[in-house]
């Protein structure tokens, strides 16, 4: 099966969290893609959704799905999004698409998230995808020493600004063995919007595809 078999696949999967007439948490991504094609076909069933990017707003309210401001929203049953790395743990590193920040605050408060994996990235640590952190511009270049003393190399992604007005540096050649301690700590760094670290709240579900199938991990 090939990539975007499997992305299909898994995005398919996860339409069974769905409950009836809830708003669902929507992320951003290929593999959410999938999965925002995937509800038009059962778009009467649910009330609507709250939305983590401006690509994944406009790719649901082209398919007809209403789609709420996070401020009019007291909760929201599931949140389901991809990840650039998850581990057995459900930890996972994020913001390969630079949409870590809204999808953060999203999922916070979703009751349940299910993330929506390919097997290729399931990880026994994280760190190999280059760490994704939204930073405030003018904060950049005092982030990216601080980084450096953290043990990464951090890069600028050129040419791209998040829908907040941001920039990203990746950080590269980090290996992640305590996720949750380095989350709180790349956040506490003066200019630091967030890390795409997500362990202080990781996953509760993870669907993986294989090509035997869609894998689930509670
Ligand atoms: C965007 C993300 C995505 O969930 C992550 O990059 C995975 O994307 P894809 O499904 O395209 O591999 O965090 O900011």
């Amino acid at each position: 099966m090939d990539q975007n078999a499997k992305k299909q696949a898994v995005a398919l999967a996860a339409l069974e969290y769905i409950k009836p007439d809830t708003v669902i948490g929507v992320g951003t991504g290929s593999t959410v893609n999938f999965f925002i094609d995937a509800l038009a076909s059962i778009k009467h069933t649910f009330a609507g959704a709250v939305s983590s990017s401006k690509a994944s707003t406009d790719r649901l309210s082209a398919l007809g799905i209403e789609v709420f401001e996070l401020n009019d929203v007291d909760s929201l049953s599931i949140y389901v999004d991809g990840a650039d790395e998850v581990t057995e743990h459900k930890h996972m590193i994020k913001g390969g698409g630079a949409a870590l920040t809204q999808e953060k605050i999203v999922c916070a408060v979703a009751k349940t998230f299910v993330c929506i994996v390919d097997d290729s990235k399931q990880v026994p640590v994280l760190g190999k995808f280059p760490l994704p952190v939204e930073v405030i511009p003018m904060a950049r270049s005092y982030v990216a020493r601080e980084l450096v003393k953290l043990g990464g190399d951090p890069v600028y992604r050129q040419g791209v600004i998040t829908d907040n007005g941001n920039v990203i540096l990746d950080v590269h050649n980090l290996t992640i063995i305590n996720p949750r301690e380095l989350e709180a700590t790349i956040n506490n760094i003066a200019g630091v919007v967030t890390n795409g670290i997500f362990a202080l709240r990781g996953a509760d579900v993870v669907l993986a595809a294989t090509d035997n199938g869609v894998a689930t991990f509670k």
